[in-house]
């Protein structure tokens, strides 16, 4: 019986794996060997000012709409913002199997129904939220010290590394958004979804910039090296933070078009790579008209689940673009896996083994090297990086997974 199992096993065992395991491993060891090139200064530690923040409470999104006992609906439709608990299903519905999506919840008394309801489901988790203090969080365990603006709670602060210095108003109600999560292969009733989660906000605070002035005061003393407004998209109402969804979005607003909804989740590194330099030379053109090199853009990092790629312009201020591309794609791995350390069991390669760099015909090809992962190369002004991701395939959390990786970035470049 058990040389039959092994038979079986042997005769099941694709050929291959072997060789992807060894692969994984090399890219791992090679990707990691990129990230230690750059070290950041303990002593001198680079100041960072950040602004923007709320708390995320975070439930299983299948148990809260059971429990507040909404059903599957049968009409997916896309709604711009929610009024009610009708188009609440509807929006969800249209979000659940493709991933990711943010709406603002104009009903406050629904907002405040869900927030209760979602306090005592078991499983909920708390933590720190909103995009600029996640990026906090990672800037200051990456070793930077750092000024965080916004309107807190005044036992937030208490959860904050030494390294964070909170400067704002305090509240006692911050803003909440609410996480619904959901596992990718989870099922609500007709509805299979392929990934991700699901956030919706009611916002006090952020859209009206409330600390902003107190965060004014105290930058001119803290000097930071770099400033990040996190965040701005919950302005609006359609998510940003620069992954796949967000870089479609960005470019047909710079274009004057409609916004898309719903786009590819998972972009040829070609395509993204096209509407990079696309954004890149629309947003200096206009700086350019306007004659104000100040907003000339001089950074652009967009992460997408199979791979990392940032331009920066030469001779501008960022550094080490090639360790820093390397860093963003070893943290998605690190924060979705939820660990550390990675583990290349845990992980799979999903990028072609060669990607061309544009969709433009008789573009160069470029294979992706397992000793050399991160492949950069020179175009016009700027220069390009592009980083494999080793996939996470045990998923232990996916909300904040976008800051991490854009603040792990942006630490190696300052
Ligand atoms: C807001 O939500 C509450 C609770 O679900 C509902 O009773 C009310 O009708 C909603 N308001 C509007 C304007 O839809
Ligand atoms: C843009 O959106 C508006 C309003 O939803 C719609 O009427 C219009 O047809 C859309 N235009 C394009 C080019 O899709
Ligand atoms: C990302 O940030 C959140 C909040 O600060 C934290 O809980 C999470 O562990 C971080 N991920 C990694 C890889 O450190």
């Amino acid at each position: 019986m058990s040389l039959f199992v092994v038979l079986l096993a042997l005769w099941f065992r694709p050929p291959n794996d072997e060789v992807l395991d060894e692969r994984l491993d090399t890219v791992l060891s090679s990707l990691l060997r990129a990230e230690r090139k750059v070290m950041v200064d303990d002593v001198a530690r680079p100041r960072v000012a950040v602004f923007g923040g709320c708390v995320d409470l975070i439930v299983d999104a299948v148990s809260l709409l059971k429990k507040i006992g909404l059903p599957p609906t049968e009409q997916p439709l896309h709604h711009d913002y929610i009024e009610n608990a009708e188009q609440l299903t509807q929006s969800f519905a249209f979000f659940f199997a493709p991933g990711a999506a943010a709406r603002f919840m104009l009903n406050e008394t629904l907002f405040s129904e869900l927030v209760e309801s979602s306090r005592d489901l078991p499983g909920n988790r708390w933590s720190v939220g909103g995009n600029a203090p996640v990026m906090a969080a990672r800037m200051a365990a990456e070793g930077c010290e750092v000024l965080l603006g916004g309107s807190f709670s005044p036992d937030f602060t208490d959860v904050l590394s030494q390294h964070i210095t909170v400067t704002g108003n305090t509240v006692e109600e911050p803003d909440i958004h609410l996480i619904l999560e959901y596992p990718s292969g989870a099922s609500w009733g007709q509805y299979t979804a392929r990934r991700a989660n699901y956030i919706i906000h009611s916002d006090d605070h952020n859209p009206y910039l409330a600390s902003m002035e107190e965060f004014g005061k105290n930058l001119e003393d803290f000097k930071p090296d770099l400033m990040v407004v996190g965040g701005l998209q919950m302005m609006d109402n359609f998510p940003l933070g620069m992954n796949e969804q967000e870089l479609p979005n960005l470019l047909s607003l710079l274009k004057g078009s409609n916004i898309t909804v719903l786009s590819d989740p998972n972009p040829r590194v070609a395509t993204v790579l096209d509407q990079m330099r696309e954004v890149y030379r629309l947003l200096n053109q206009r700086s350019s008209e306007m004659q104000i090199a100040a907003v000339a853009l001089t950074r652009l990092h967009v992460h997408t689940l199979a791979f990392q790629a940032i331009i920066v312009t030469r001779g501008s201020r960022w550094k080490n673009t090639m360790s820093a591309t390397a860093k963003a794609s070893l943290t998605a791995n690190r924060h979705v896996c939820g660990s550390d350390d990675i583990d290349p069991n845990k992980a799979r390669l999903i990028m072609d083994d060669s990607f061309s760099i544009s969709r433009r015909e008789g573009s160069q090809r470029i294979p992706l090297q397992e000793s050399r992962p991160v492949s950069c190369w020179d175009e016009e002004d700027y220069e390009i990086c592009v980083a494999p991701v080793l996939v996470c395939t045990e998923v232990y959390q996916t909300a904040g997974g976008g800051d991490n990786i854009s603040a792990a970035g942006l630490v190696l470049q300052i």
